[in-house]
């Protein structure tokens, strides 16, 4: 970012007439504020939830070249099914749905909820349409990332369950993902880039359902609006000049709140060697390779 940009807001995005964009987890809180900016500037919106008639209600009231999809990150077979059904290119797929420190369950395949939903279902969509998407993979991670660390129990089967380490995990895991991809997009001699991006801490349903003493504590205090909280994710999507492999944050201190800019991630989530381990480890669990050859 140019050091005499101050401020980027949602204004600043760039028309975007003629583009695509896949939102997912699009019925509700930045999922819902990344469409809306988006229809506006001019995109074609496809709003990808599980809930489709709720999503289809978002749509509505935001109205301009929106359409809801059914997805259900949880379900391979939904993620396959979305894909198939998707025509054409996309310019940016923004894997923005998320599960926060849920109880513990497994998702349709049999992962655990966080890692299954918020990393496991993103990656196999992201390898099922990689080769359709022309502009950029936006991957929505958290400051939370910083008390992740990926086990070789993955599904929390052999130790206490933690929820909001279980969801640090699948966060941590969305940051090696997303910088893995990136370097595997390069090596591939492909134009499409890979960003990170995180909201900071954003007043969402998804922050407000947990009243726990631990949850205050760990989302941080006082949250920002969906709106500013929506900012990074926006700005990894559509500002020019973004580097692939970057990760956006918001500017205040310790990246709770403030407008985007480029922010570090811990130096786990820069692990290439644990970055590939868990590459390949999701192509077994989900059963999606990913077809990078040079073009
Ligand atoms: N808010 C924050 O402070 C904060 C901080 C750091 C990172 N984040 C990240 O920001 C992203 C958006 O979260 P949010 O704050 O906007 O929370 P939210 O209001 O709870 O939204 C989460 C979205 O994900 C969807 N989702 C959950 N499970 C899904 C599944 N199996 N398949 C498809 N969609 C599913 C939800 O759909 P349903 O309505 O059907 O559940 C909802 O639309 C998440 O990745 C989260 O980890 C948020």
């Amino acid at each position: 970012m140019p050091a005499t940009h101050i401020d980027w807001t949602a204004v600043d995005v760039p028309a975007q007439n003629g583009r695509t964009v896949v939102v997912t987890g699009a019925n509700s809180g930045l999922g819902a504020q990344l469409s809306r900016v988006l229809a506006r500037a001019g995109a074609r919106v496809i709003m990808a939830s599980r809930n489709v008639d709720a999503t289809r209600a978002v749509a509505e009231t935001i109205g301009g070249n929106t359409e809801a999809r059914r997805l259900d990150l949880a379900d391979l077979s939904s993620v396959r099914a979305f894909a198939d059904g998707l025509d054409g290119d996309v310019d940016v797929l923004m894997n923005n749905a998320g599960v926060m420190a849920v109880p513990k369950g497994v998702t349709a395949d049999g992962f655990e909820r966080h890692i299954g939903t918020n990393h496991l279902g993103p990656f196999a969509l992201t390898g099922l349409l990689i080769d359709r998407v022309r502009d950029r993979v936006v991957t929505v991670s958290s400051g939370l990332h910083v008390l992740g660390r990926v086990r070789d129990d993955l599904n929390w089967e052999n130790r206490r369950y933690q929820r909001w380490f279980a969801y640090a995990q699948s966060k941590l895991a969305n940051l090696l993902f997303a910088y893995e991809l990136q370097r595997r997009l390069e090596a591939a001699g492909r134009s499409t880039i890979s960003v990170a991006a995180h909201p900071g801490v954003s007043a969402t349903e998804g922050q407000r359902r947990d009243t726990s003493l631990q949850g205050k504590i760990l989302a941080g205090g006082r949250a920002q609006s969906p709106e500013m909280g929506a900012l990074p994710l926006l700005y990894a999507a559509t500002a020019p000049g973004v580097d692939g492999g970057s990760c956006i944050g918001p500017d205040g201190l310790m990246q709770r709140n403030g407008h985007p800019t480029v922010v570090r991630s811990n130096r786990r989530s820069r692990d290439a060697a644990l970055a590939t381990q868990l590459w390949e480890r999701s192509e077994r669990l989900t059963g999606i390779r990913y077809a990078l050859d040079p073009r």
